[in-house]
């Protein structure tokens, strides 16, 4: 067995072109899965040590680095990592010393939203393929920088909606695509459920744990404070993008998936307010987004896709908690994120149904294909992720300067709106490393 890349591809020299996917900086991973794929995970958190138990499961990952700013949690990790496979994977705080380990194929990062695509955009540049989580972005303009950069750099990128290599899904989504319920002119997606509040809290000091200063790393210095951690910032603005971006963009990308639209909305409005929860929270906690696709230039026909959101709600909507909706001119499809579907005929007669649940491994599996040159695309493409990730983009800004936003989808900018043109990018710290060129 080869473990070690570098003599894995001065062997991989003498094998079949077909056999092999090649990417720009001369990564070479063979299509025989007994060839194992070295990976690392960035952020071993709540999901990403979710990826590490999956990927210790395998017998075609060698999981050779895991990455953490928190010392209990890298820790905690390694020890599944350890359990596991008998050996225990290297570690370290700073993700450039994974980025410089040249037998390194492929990295996850599960950090939080801020670092997605400037973690991705090194990992790319240094050559490796990449699996980030959703969102992809934490802004419009860092989702096109992940496209362009995929896009140039030729490596393999799979955004963290599992739900698009989930049978199930998969079977709905092309029943819609089929036409088994019409032409498909609106889609929805909802995030129904009770979420806890995030209190309000003070400036205060880091845990000794926590390597505060990286956690930060592009996003602006701002004090730590006890609610930021563990795992809220999804509700700050410099870090997270609320649970649209958060659960929502799931629901939000299968929406779109069906609606069969594959550019921007033009028009967006959004409303967006606090109802609930009264906390340190700067998203909404109640949410309603209208989006609008200019006409089809094959059709002539234009389409709408909307988005629901009460993260107070003690019980389902639609039969289901989150999920997304298809309305066609002969019937609908109703979708529950993780559970299943129902698709009804005129008069509500029930047609199909389907159940089933989220396939992690799957998408993994997917992603390593990709790499391996077994399949031509990653279920869930940067652009997959961009298109999704922008209409998050797109309606948490209208609800913040509460205004219809008219957005060009070849230029991606927002053109009715000075203030809410300049939310397409953020701002971010001075100087440091990570910080994206070109944003
Ligand atoms: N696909 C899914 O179903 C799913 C589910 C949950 C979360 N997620 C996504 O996973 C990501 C992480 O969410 P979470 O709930 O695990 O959050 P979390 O806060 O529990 O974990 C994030 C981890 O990243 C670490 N980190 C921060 N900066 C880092 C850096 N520079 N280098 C290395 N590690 C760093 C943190 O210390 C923390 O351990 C989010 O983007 C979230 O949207 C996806």
């Amino acid at each position: 067995m080869l473990s070690n890349s570098t003599n894995r591809r001065v062997f991989l020299q003498g094998a079949s072109a077909a056999a092999i996917a090649v990417g720009v900086s001369g990564s070479v991973l063979a299509a025989d899965p007994a060839e194992k794929a070295v990976v690392a995970v960035i952020g071993t958190g709540g999901m990403g040590t979710g990826h590490v138990r999956t990927l210790s499961a395998r017998n075609d990952v060698e999981i050779a680095w895991l990455c953490d700013v928190d010392e209990k949690r890298l820790a905690s990790a390694a020890e599944v990592v350890k359990q596991a496979k008998g050996k225990s994977p290297q570690i370290t705080r700073d993700l450039r010393q994974v980025l410089d380990d040249k037998t390194v194929d492929a990295v996850w990062i599960a950090t939080p939203d801020h670092w997605h695509t400037p973690a991705a955009l090194l990992a790319l540049n240094a050559g490796k393929h990449v699996y980030v989580e959703k969102p992809c972005s934490h802004n419009i303009r860092e989702g096109r920088l992940l496209v362009d950069a995929a896009q140039r750099t030729g490596k393999v990128v799979q955004v963290g909606t599992q739900s698009r290599s989930t049978a199930c899904v998969q079977d709905g989504i092309q029943r819609v695509l089929n036409g088994d319920i019409g032409d498909v002119l609106i889609s929805k997606a909802w995030n129904s459920q009770l979420r806890g509040t995030i209190g309000k809290s003070q400036p205060g000091m880091p845990p000794a744990n926590l390597d505060y200063d990286t956690w930060l790393g592009p996003a602006p210095a701002v004090p730590y404070r006890p609610n930021l951690l563990p795992g809220v910032w999804r509700w700050w603005y410099d870090f997270g993008c609320g649970d649209i971006g958060n659960d929502g963009v799931h629901d939000i990308d299968v929406a779109l998936w069906g609606l069969g639209v594959t550019t921007h909305p033009h028009r967006v409005s959004c409303f967006g307010t606090k109802l609930f929860f009264d906390d340190d929270q700067q998203f909404p906690d109640s949410q309603y987004s209208v989006c609008e696709y200019a006409p089809d230039p094959k059709t002539g026909k234009k389409k709408q896709f909307i988005f629901e959101q009460r993260i107070w709600s003690p019980y389902l909507q639609e039969g289901y908690e989150n999920g997304a909706a298809f309305y066609g001119t002969k019937g609908v499809l109703i979708m529950g994120h993780t559970i299943g579907w129902k698709l009804f005929g005129p008069r509500n007669k029930l047609i199909a149904e389907r159940t089933g649940s989220a396939d992690l491994a799957a998408h993994h599996t997917n992603f390593l294909d990709c790499i391996r040159g077994k399949v031509k695309q990653t279920n869930a493409h940067p652009m997959v992720g961009h298109l999704a990730a922008t209409i998050v983009h797109l309606s948490n800004i209208a609800a913040r300067v509460d205004s219809v936003l008219h957005f060009n989808p070849e230029t991606e900018q927002i053109s009715n709106h000075e203030a809410a043109a300049m939310l397409v990018k953020r701002k971010y710290r001075e100087g440091h490393w990570s910080v994206p060129k070109d944003v």
